[in-house]
């Protein structure tokens, strides 16, 4: 558990261009300092396959890509490189992260000393930093800083990370919850599960399919989360429909979902990111927390979107919850100005 340190080290400034990458497993964003958020795409790469020479090329990346997901031709591979926050197929990763620097707009100023500053979640090995780090050379950086989601998010959703009262920032995203206690500049308590968007989809699969006896594919189960889910069951019944293939004949099938439906499915992973935040209540400095207390819990990443979550979380927890602005940008938004602010080079990882 990292100390949080002093304040004189925080006003150090990046004099060469900065460039911040937030490689989440659902979403990559770019953001430099004189072009604000540059690229937010599906962290998405496809690659075609060229029979004849056994060799594959990138065909698409970003959204283009994800169209392609579970509906590609045999020609055609579209691969998800990241994986709970860390890169789980290493040349996919690089390749995008290439593909994206060069479409993003306005194209990053920058030429073979460009500074990036990376955002990782507390959980990630050395080994899984030292790949990322790495993609992110081989891709083009000059030099490589890495900086906690939590820290990166606070500065994000605008909490005052250098002042010595504490904040806790809890940022859900598509493979982690990342939950950091911030005071001084650093990060004085982070926990991080994997448990994210992505299983609430697989949630919300499984019970279909054990319910129902329907095979939904993961776009389907992530659409009926955004449209129906709901983190409180006591809520006025909504309805949608989902279609999928019947696990009896495997013929197409389309059933009617209710909110109650998808508040029971993803029952299991909104606990456990409950029991999360719990656990860093219980655990970070008894002096943050009173502060914590006062000044309420901030949510970021896109499951912050949820239906009904801060007030689900606002009941379980007795603290206020609320969701920051824009929080599917906060990370990366956060990674740059803490770079800009040095708050980097002092407190980034290794
Ligand atoms: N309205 C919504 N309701 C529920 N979930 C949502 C909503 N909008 C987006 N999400 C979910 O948010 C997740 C993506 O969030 P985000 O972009 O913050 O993740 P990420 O940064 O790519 O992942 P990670 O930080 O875990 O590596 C997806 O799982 C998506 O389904
Ligand atoms: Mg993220």
């Amino acid at each position: 558990m990292a100390r949080p340190k002093p304040q004189h080290l925080l006003s150090r400034h990046l004099a060469r261009h900065s460039v911040a990458v937030d490689l989440g497993t659902a979403n990559t964003l770019i953001y430099t300092d004189d072009g604000g958020v540059v690229l937010n795409q599906p962290s998405v790469v496809c690659f075609r396959r060229h029979v004849e020479a056994g060799q594959t090329r990138v065909a698409s990346v970003g959204t283009e890509a994800r169209q392609l997901l579970g509906r590609a031709p045999q020609n055609l591979e579209p691969i998800k490189p990241m994986r709970h926050g860390v890169i789980a197929n290493f040349s996919a990763a690089e390749q995008m992260i290439r593909q994206f620097i060069a479409m993003a707009r306005p194209a990053p100023r920058f030429g073979r000393r460009a500074a990036f500053t990376i955002c990782v979640p507390a959980g990630a090995t050395q080994v899984e930093r030292r790949a990322i780090r790495e993609a992110a050379f081989a891709a083009g950086a000059g030099t490589v800083n890495l900086i906690g989601d939590s820290l990166a998010s606070a500065v994000g959703a605008g909490l005052p990370v250098s002042a010595a009262t504490g904040s806790m920032v809890v940022d859900i995203g598509g493979g982690t919850t990342e939950v950091g206690v911030i005071a001084l500049g650093g990060t004085a308590y982070s926990g991080s599960i994997r448990v994210g968007g992505g299983q609430f989809d697989t949630a919300i699969i499984n019970y279909v399919r054990n319910l129902y006896g329907v095979v939904i594919g993961e776009q389907t189960a992530e659409h009926m989360k955004k449209t129906l889910g709901t983190a409180l069951r006591d809520v006025p019944l909504e309805t949608g429909k989902a279609t999928g293939r019947s696990a009896d004949d495997g013929l197409p099938r389309t059933i009617e979902l209710t909110n109650h439906d998808i508040a029971d499915a993803i029952d299991a992973p909104l606990r456990q990111v409950i029991g999360a935040i719990k656990t860093a209540l219980e655990t970070a400095p008894a002096e943050l927390i009173t502060d914590i207390a006062t000044a309420g819990i901030v949510l970021t990443g896109g499951g912050a979107l949820l239906n009904h979550l801060p007030r689900r979380l606002t009941d379980e927890l007795g603290v206020t919850v609320r969701i920051a602005d824009e929080p599917l940008t906060c990370a990366v938004r956060g990674a740059g100005q803490a770079a800009e602010a040095g708050l980097v080079d002092a407190f980034g990882f290794d």
